[in-house]
């Protein structure tokens, strides 16, 4: 019988995840298919239930659901949960649990522009949860610091204290961030200052940026955000978010089918959905 994948989210038409998967699908000759599906806040228990009712094998959860969706589901991995949200949730045997692959997917998509993070010093602009998917996940690989600068210092305090895997980071203001910024090597935007139509905003003074440093954006639309440009400007190292974008949906879909997807396929893909 053919599998039923989803993603749900609000708004969700934007969503390049059902011509991605359903490209795997049937490159890797796997009999399923994967739908978005809008669904407001109100009615996510019913989606979900509705979901398990007719054995659909797995979905995607995205924005504003990923946090909402922890208590409907029958279990949670550890990562996700510390995180307190979730991306991706696998029908196991009749269980939904949910799984978060952001973090994980960044992470990957780094790999092959830093051979390891170990010893490095990381600032992390954003404290969301994107933010705090990528901060965990850093965390755990032994780093120097991971700094977080955020607008709001209390969720950036809260982002470090809920962490259990460190606890001296510091956090500062966008402000202090940018005097301080020739410390560190790398250096991670994951708000969402800069996304289209709102290209012209930038988070952060780029002025101390040491040429040495890397500099990633989680934006991909556009492909070049102002920040990332201005570094480049600068010498640094860049890279957008295309690459955690497509390493997330890598991840769950080798969390769905055990096979770890060809990865220039899908960043070929999404590069035309992109235009
Ligand atoms: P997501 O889940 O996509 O990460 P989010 O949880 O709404 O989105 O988080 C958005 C991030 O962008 C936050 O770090 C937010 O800062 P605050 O915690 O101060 O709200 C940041 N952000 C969004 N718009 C901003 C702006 N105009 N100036 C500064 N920071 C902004």
């Amino acid at each position: 019988m053919k599998k039923l994948f989803a993603v749900l989210g609000d708004p969700i038409g934007h969503s390049m995840s059902p011509i991605m998967h359903n490209d795997l699908f049937s490159f890797y000759q796997i009999d399923a298919h994967y739908l978005p599906f809008q669904v407001k806040g109100e009615n996510l228990h019913d989606a979900v239930k509705g979901l398990k009712a007719i054995g659909a094998a797995g979905f995607n959860v995205t924005v504003p659901h990923k946090s909402k969706i922890i208590p409907l589901l029958d279990g949670v991995d550890e990562l996700a949960a510390n995180i307190g949200a979730v991306n991706t949730v696998v029908n196991e045997g009749g269980k939904l649990i949910g799984y978060n692959t952001d973090g994980p997917g960044f992470l990957k998509g780094l790999e092959a522009y830093v051979s390891s993070v170990a010893g490095q010093k990381v600032l992390v602009v954003g404290a969301g949860g994107a933010s705090r998917a990528i901060y965990f996940t850093l965390a755990k690989e032994n780093p120097l610091a991971v700094d977080i600068a955020n607008r709001t210092m209390a969720t950036a305090s809260k982002l470090i204290n809920d962490c259990p895997y460190r606890n001296f980071s510091k956090a500062l203001t966008l402000e202090l961030a940018g005097l301080n910024l020739a410390e560190y090597d790398l250096i991670i935007q994951s708000t969402t200052i800069g996304m289209s139509p709102n290209i012209a905003e930038q988070p952060l003074d780029l002025a101390k940026l040491s040429q040495h440093a890397m500099v990633c954006d989680i934006i991909y639309n556009p492909l070049e955000t102002q920040f990332l440009r201005e570094a480049r400007l600068k010498g640094a190292k860049i890279q957008n978010g295309i690459d955690m974008f497509v390493y997330q949906g890598a991840l769950a879909f080798e969390k769905w089918t055990g096979i770890f997807p060809d990865v220039e396929r899908m960043r070929e893909n999404v590069l035309q959905q992109l235009g």
